[in-house]
């Protein structure tokens, strides 16, 4: 594996949360697994005052608590936290900036580390304008000596088609747009990746992957968890924001682009973007927006989404969305894709089922009777998994078809390590390679395909509204009326 060049990575936000529970363990791995830059430093700011070692111990305290269990190496852990810096100043204020750009100096200096700068942006998504642009007031978007200058965005990024726009236009008036990493952490996971693998180096299933043999394909993300103290922000999303305007559309993505000429993050992007453009508008009644109400897992009561902490005891924001939608193009013509996200329901999973056309006359009598005993089903979480479904006589004297399951567990590949997303997301970022990375273009065109439901919610945000008990399977009786 070739190592990134030696760099700088500075982390705004960094006494916050992503900092603590993802960036910091996925760096700490990649560490481990030697492939960080031979020199390197992580730079974290932030208005709280520490010391490098208060700092320093503040993150090892979370790391390991983090990995209860599965302790990691002391020594290890102690030379990783060496290379770890801390400022504390106020990236509000453009008139500080220069302390950054001082630190920064006086370390790259120290160390011997070129004018190589990656910016992350953990803050609240309120800053980032503040912050790139005081970045650029101070000349720290501009690289000398052959260097480079890279920017992650964590999401949301904008909240609707016009904010993203005014994020996206002054990201772009500061930083090239190879320098601009818009991170969608669904995007790092290994089975994510794993579809174009699946789809591009398999003639058996990609000679399948269109109209004439695909009846249906459904991209589901169902939690338990409901929005577990971050009442305030979810208030602002909701679920269409949250999940489908990045993650389950990213994913739509990867399943319905075609292959493309080589792969190369440009080609790759401009792909995923052919199938944003072709993009049927929302049709509204094909839309359901659910919240959850009180409920219960086992004897255990859980509270309804307007009990939640910060969350107003009137709300209209929806935990829970599903919607059917096409995709106008001749690889797709006619093909109902689904969209199904919700926190609080009965279990945990990620995944996307393919559902394939039925034969065209059943000679057998069985299990699978309307629809086709054909289904893929691609696991995205744990336990990763992709199944393949098929009817099958069962042994006896008659032909009566059941349907059966080829599986394949990524557990059986027992040697393979399977990176965090961040980890595989970080190592891009240091070392340039943007593919898996959100593009202008297909953020915009994500946003402007939810905004016309977005817009309507807001004028009528009671209108259609459901509920469903917390810990249960969601609004079910909606969507059989809707979309069966
Ligand atoms: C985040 C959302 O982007 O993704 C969360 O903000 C959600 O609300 C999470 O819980 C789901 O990600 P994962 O990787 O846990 O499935």
């Amino acid at each position: 594996m070739t190592l990134p060049d030696n760099q700088v990575l500075v982390i705004f936000g960094a006494s916050g949360d992503l900092t603590k529970r993802k960036l910091l363990p996925a760096l700490f791995d990649l560490y481990v697994r030697k492939a960080l830059p031979e020199r390197f430093l992580i730079l974290g700011v932030a208005r709280t005052v520490f010391s490098d070692a208060e700092f320093r111990a503040l993150q090892k305290e979370s790391l390991l608590a983090l990995r209860q269990g599965h302790q990691p190496n002391e020594q290890e852990l102690e030379r990783f936290l060496d290379q770890l810096y801390y400022l504390g100043f106020d990236s509000d204020k453009a008139g500080e900036y220069h302390l950054l750009r001082e630190k920064i100096e006086e370390l790259r200096q120290a160390i011997g580390l070129p004018d190589q700068i990656v910016f992350y942006l953990a803050t609240p998504p309120q800053k980032y304008t503040l912050i790139i642009e005081a970045l650029r007031k101070d000349g720290m978007n501009k690289a000398v000596d052959g260097g480079w200058r890279r920017v992650v965005v964590e999401k949301p990024f904008g909240s609707d088609l016009a904010s993203a726009q005014e994020l996206n236009g002054c990201l772009c008036r500061i930083f090239q747009e190879n320098e601009i990493y818009r991170i969608d952490h669904f995007l790092g996971k290994e089975t994510v990746q794993n579809i174009l693998v699946l789809r591009f180096s398999n003639e058996i299933f990609e000679s399948l992957w269109n109209r004439n043999y695909i009846d249906a394909i459904e991209i589901r993300a169902f939690e338990t968890l409901g929005v577990e103290g971050r009442g305030k922000y979810y208030e602002g999303a909701g679920a269409l924001r949250d999940m489908i305007q990045n993650h389950l559309m990213q994913l739509m993505g990867f399943v319905a682009m075609e292959v493309p000429p080589s792969f190369e993050a440009e080609l790759m992007r401009d792909e995923v973007a052919k199938v944003f453009r072709s993009l049927r508008p929302i049709v509204a009644e094909e839309v359901i927006r659910a919240q959850y109400a009180e409920g219960r897992s086992g004897e255990v009561v859980l509270p309804a989404y307007r009990e939640e902490k910060e969350v107003a005891a009137r709300s209209c924001t929806e935990t829970y969305v599903a919607m059917r939608f096409f995709i106008d193009n001749w690889r797709w013509g006619g093909v109902p894709f689904y969209f199904y996200t919700g926190k609080r329901l009965d279990r945990k999973l990620s995944e996307i089922v393919i559902y394939f056309k039925n034969v065209p006359y059943r000679l057998f009598r069985g299990i699978c009777p309307g629809s086709s005993c054909n289904k893929l089903v691609l696991r995205i979480d744990a336990p990763e998994s992709i199944s393949l479904k098929f009817g099958l006589k069962m042994p006896g004297s008659y032909f009566g078809v059941e349907q059966v399951s080829m599986d394949f567990g990524y557990d059986s590949l027992c040697t393979a390590y399977i990176a965090d997303a961040y980890e595989r997301l970080l190592l891009d970022v240091m070392q340039g390679d943007s593919t898996l990375y959100t593009r202008t273009d297909t953020l915009e065109m994500s946003w402007r395909f939810i905004d016309p439901l977005l817009r309507e919610w807001q004028l009528h945000p009671a209108e259609g509204l459901c509920f469903y008990p917390a810990g249960s399977e969601g609004p079910k009786d909606r969507w059989e009326d809707l979309f069966q």
